[in-house]
């Protein structure tokens, strides 16, 4: 595969921050040089952005991106659940691979989507879904893949981390946090979504499935936003030797016990290694055997660092395609079967 066209839908946040890094970076990848970013989808035409592009490559028609035979790989930016979910069955039915940072789509369609990956034959890859720019996705799937899980404990907000942190140092007011938090870019279109432990919920049913196999339902997944956390509660909470953390927990105590998984506001005690994770950053802690605990973490949201995770999909993708070694990669050869296939 020698000059690889992406076709990407949606130039907001993270499409602006990956088209950047695509045009800024090209010395620092081999592989970088062989992209071109040949269709961009948007809903309007008029706004500007913050990036060049030539004026044929942007369109508002994003079906004709999936549809294009030129396209080689997709890149899903647009987020929500439709049209996105019907463009990315159909950029794969036509054969296309698919990058996106959908986490909403893939909690609820991950079985649709993969199942039709595989039908077709292609790849689809998430790394920007979980974690923002947190090598997570591919590290929980290939490197720990011979343990046995038993918990998966997460920050996986950057908007509520950003808002409690700044509730808790600055003593800031809710609604004016989560207004600078939109405002950078790390909060959803509907900041819903992460107020309500909703995203939260999307990422911790990705890791759980990936970590513990088979799929999860998402209305089996208890979640309470933060909605009702006061800076009275952040206060006491000091006082009493804890911080307040939005956690998703995915937890089997042994291998016949169920699998509980769940988001809500927590006392974290002040000496556990979640407890310093301050602002727009998420940690995502991994506990198993033979393993022992291994913690990942970094910037959870944002242009850049998720662009960074979109990036490092595309790239991994083409040096895949190119040297054939999907089966050497188990998170590609399988194209999450089981996260598709094995009952919970
Ligand atoms: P934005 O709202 O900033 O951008 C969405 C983009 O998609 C816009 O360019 C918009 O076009 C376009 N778009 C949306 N719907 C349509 C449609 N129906 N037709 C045509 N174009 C459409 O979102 P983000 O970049 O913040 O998020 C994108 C995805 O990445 C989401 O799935 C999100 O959950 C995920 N994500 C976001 C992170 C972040 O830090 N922001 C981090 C990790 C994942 P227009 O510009 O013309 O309005
Ligand atoms: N809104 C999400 C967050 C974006 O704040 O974590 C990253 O997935």
């Amino acid at each position: 595969i020698v000059g690889v066209k992406l076709g990407i839908l949606g130039l907001g946040t993270v499409g602006t921050g990956t088209v950047q890094l695509l045009q800024d970076s090209a010395g620092r990848h081999p592989l970088l040089q062989e992209i071109e970013i040949y269709r961009v989808g948007v809903r309007s035409l008029d706004k500007p952005r913050g990036v060049e592009l030539s004026t044929e490559v942007l369109t508002t028609d994003l079906e004709s991106i999936v549809n294009d035979p030129a396209v080689d790989i997709v890149v899903e930016v647009m987020g929500g659940l439709e049209p996105a979910r019907s463009l990315i069955l159909k950029a794969l039915s036509n054969g296309k691979h698919v990058v996106t940072a959908n986490k909403a789509a893939i909690a609820r369609f991950g079985a649709e989507i993969f199942t039709t990956a595989n039908q077709a034959g292609v790849y689809v890859m998430l790394e920007a879904a979980v974690g923002g720019g947190i090598p997570v996705i591919q590290p929980l799937k290939q490197s720990l893949s011979v343990n046995r899980i038993h918990t998966v404990t997460g920050i996986v907000n950057g908007t509520t981390n950003y808002i409690l942190t700044r509730m808790q140092t600055e003593g800031s007011n809710f609604n004016d946090v989560l207004a600078d938090a939109q405002r950078l870019g790390y909060a959803e279109a509907d900041p819903t979504a992460d107020v309500d432990g909703l995203d939260a919920a999307d990422k911790i049913a990705i890791l759980a499935s990936l970590g513990f196999g088979g799929r999860i339902n998402l209305q089996d997944v208890y979640t309470e936003g933060i909605r009702q956390v006061s800076k009275t509660d952040i206060a006491y909470a000091e006082k009493l030797g804890f911080v307040i953390k939005l956690l998703a927990i995915a937890k089997r105590d042994t291998p016949s016990s169920p699998l509980s998984v769940r988001v809500h506001p927590t006392l974290v005690p002040q000496a556990h290694p979640l407890a310093s994770i301050n602002g727009v950053y998420n940690a995502i802690l991994v506990e198993g055997e033979p393993i022992g605990q291994v913690m990942f973490f970094g910037p959870g949201a944002g242009a850049g660092a998720t662009a960074s995770a979109v990036t490092s999909d595309i790239l991994n993708l083409i040096a895949v395609l190119k040297t054939n070694t999907a089966v050497a990669n188990p998170l590609l050869a399988c194209g999450h079967q089981e996260y598709c296939e094995i009952a919970p």
